[in-house]
């Protein structure tokens, strides 16, 4: 009865609007690519899906309130690499972030850059370097959190360059880039669905982007690897989750709307303004996020450890 009644259920999903979760504050990197995606999908499913802000501990606190959400389609999470580094940064993690979800499909993986204030001194990446060293704690740098990307791209940052700065943590990078614009802060790593307009705009000095080759939208910006940082390169890739024992039924409907998304000409044109491209369309099935996520959380594990930074 109960089969029946789920694959009844998944017949008629969705009946209502769907909230969909972003684990950070409003206006930031990860809000941006939710919203994008959730205007398309709404029209796909013919419900609204309404993207809800629930920040804190670096995206654990949103994450955590989905893995306890009802299986039934109409709470969804959109988060990206924390989901992965979360589970070896915390100690003492509410829910498992490999087991608690069913994946429903990756989205955009989005390079960041490491920015500053416009009054910073230093005129390049090396100089940044050097000036961290020589300042030490005396640099202030924003981040959302242990397990936010932010942190993740200082934490890589401050175990490559031996050297540790005092970290403000926000809700979100909107906030942080907010505090960066007006000299609240010194330096920040943030994605460039966030940076790129700031940048464009002069309202942040820009360093240098964290992943293999130049980003098209910004090609003035050199490398982390042309920089001299040879081992620093992170790309921040995002995914769409639904509790553990949402009806396969459920999840292929919404994986299918995520799909139409991406395909979606207008969010296309929006990810590439802003630095990134949806995620190739071999890599969207729920399977292949599945082992992609088990995949990252591997990955990051040793990484994190060799940093010794956690989270109770
Ligand atoms: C955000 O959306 O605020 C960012 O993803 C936070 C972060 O992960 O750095």
């Amino acid at each position: 009865a109960l089969g029946l009644s789920t694959a009844a259920g998944a017949q008629g999903y969705p009946s209502r609007p769907i909230t969909m979760v972003v684990p950070f504050a409003a206006g930031g990197p990860t809000d941006t690519v939710a919203r994008l995606v959730a205007e398309s999908m709404s029209k796909t499913l013919g419900q609204q899906v309404i993207v809800e802000n629930v920040g804190g501990a670096g995206g654990t606190r949103g994450a955590g309130q989905v893995a306890k959400a009802a299986p039934d389609g109409y709470t969804v999470l959109l988060h990206h690499i924390g989901q992965a580094t979360s589970a070896s940064l915390y100690r003492k993690l509410p829910y498992n972030p490999a087991t608690d979800f069913e994946t429903v499909g990756l989205v955009t993986a989005v390079p960041m850059t490491l920015i500053a204030k416009t009054s910073s001194t230093p005129k390049s990446m090396p100089e940044v370097v050097d000036y961290v060293k020589a300042n030490k704690d005396k640099v202030t740098y924003g981040n959302a959190g242990v397990g936010s990307a932010s942190h993740l791209c200082g934490m890589l940052f401050m175990s490559t360059v031996g050297a540790q700065m005092t970290t403000v943590p926000y809700q979100g990078t909107g906030p942080a880039m907010n505090d960066l614009v007006g000299g609240q802060i010194d330096l920040l790593c943030d994605q460039t669905t966030n940076t790129t307009g700031q940048i464009r705009g002069g309202k942040v000095k820009a360093y240098a982007v964290t992943t293999k080759d130049r980003v098209k939208s910004l090609p003035d910006l050199p490398t982390m690897q042309e920089s001299g940082l040879k081992d620093f390169e992170v790309a921040v890739w995002h995914g769409v989750y639904v509790p553990k024992g949402t009806p396969k039924e459920i999840v292929d409907k919404l994986n299918a709307a995520l799909n139409v998304a991406l395909n979606d000409p207008k969010v296309i044109a929006r990810f590439a303004d802003l630095g990134t491209e949806p995620e190739p369309k071999d890599r969207r099935s729920p399977a292949f996020h599945q082992q992609f996520l088990a995949a990252e959380i591997a990955k990051w594990k040793p990484v994190i450890q060799a940093a010794g930074v956690y989270a109770d």
